[in-house]
């Protein structure tokens, strides 16, 4: 475990060195190009692909020999039993925006299991992290889920990547539903930034379909070393390439998984 630290320190140092030119570009608004991916919502800038770059190049000095799946550039280096998962910027919209809640997210899966991540939201000074095991953690401070046990209460998060994709059913059909019982829906526009504030205690849970194992490996993590439970919709762990993703701080697993569940079902 002693060297799994040594990795996250190394692995901090590098996403915290890139964070700050993207607090740069943010500060300047200096987004350099904008092209737009598979579909006319789905931004890249050349900021994504600077920051990319930039860890592409620290990850392989640090840990060579090491496979690389990252959101532009795509996997870097065969299968093997280490393989890093980076989003350089989570949330490109808002950063296109000049809004502040966007994130670098990269995690190390080993053998299959998620052993470190690490999500940095420069403009908003928060760096979470996790090591599998050790605790979740904001800084050097120790982060827990709430203790939310009721649907009224809850404030959730979510988000419409399904929607981008044309996928039916969609989100649609279940935010109404979720919409009527809780408290409030927030729509961050990160979902690793969505998954840290359930890991943080501010929300009560996740959900959102059609995500890719860059927005949650780090994320999902970090909020299950905080307490939190992640799971996909059928309440298995094949959230990573699954594609869709739940996490609640465990007391509301249930209740939102059967909303998220009746409301796909009647679409
Ligand atoms: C997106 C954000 C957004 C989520 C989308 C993601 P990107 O990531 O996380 O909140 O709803 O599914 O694709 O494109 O900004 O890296
Ligand atoms: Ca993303
Ligand atoms: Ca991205």
């Amino acid at each position: 475990m002693k060297d799994r630290m040594k990795e996250a320190t190394q692995a901090r140092r590098i996403v915290r060195d890139a964070g700050i030119i993207l607090l740069e570009r943010h500060r300047a608004r200096d987004l350099g190009t904008i092209e737009h991916k598979d579909s006319v919502t789905d931004l890249v800038t050349s900021v994504d692909r600077e920051i990319e770059a930039l860890i592409l190049t620290k990850l392989r000095q640090a840990f060579p020999g090491d496979a690389i799946l990252s959101e532009e550039r795509g996997q870097i280096g065969d299968n093997g039993a280490r393989l890093w998962i980076l989003d350089p910027l989570d949330g490109t919209k808002n950063f296109v925006h000049a809004l502040d809640c966007f994130a670098i997210s990269l995690a190390l899966v080993v053998d299959g299991i998620r052993e470190l991540g690490i999500v940095f939201a420069p403009a908003l000074g928060k760096e979470f992290w996790a090591v599998r095991g050790e605790g979740a953690w904001l800084g050097e401070q120790p982060i827990r889920v709430s203790q939310t046990d009721s649907m009224e209460e809850a404030l959730f998060s979510t988000g419409f990547a399904c929607l981008r994709s044309g996928r039916s059913p969609n989100n649609l059909s279940v935010l109404p539903r979720v919409l009527r019982i809780a408290a409030d829906i927030r729509r961050h526009g990160s979902a690793a930034l969505d998954l840290c504030y359930v890991a943080y205690g501010r929300t009560d849970g996740f959900w959102e379909l059609g995500l890719s194992p860059w927005d949650v490996a780090a994320g999902s993590l970090i909020a299950e070393e905080a307490g939190g439970q992640v799971t996909d919709f059928h309440g298995k762990d094949d959230f990573l390439y699954g594609r869709n993703l739940v996490t609640t701080n465990g007391r509301l697993h249930e209740p939102l998984l059967g909303e998220i569940t009746r409301g796909l079902a009647k679409s």
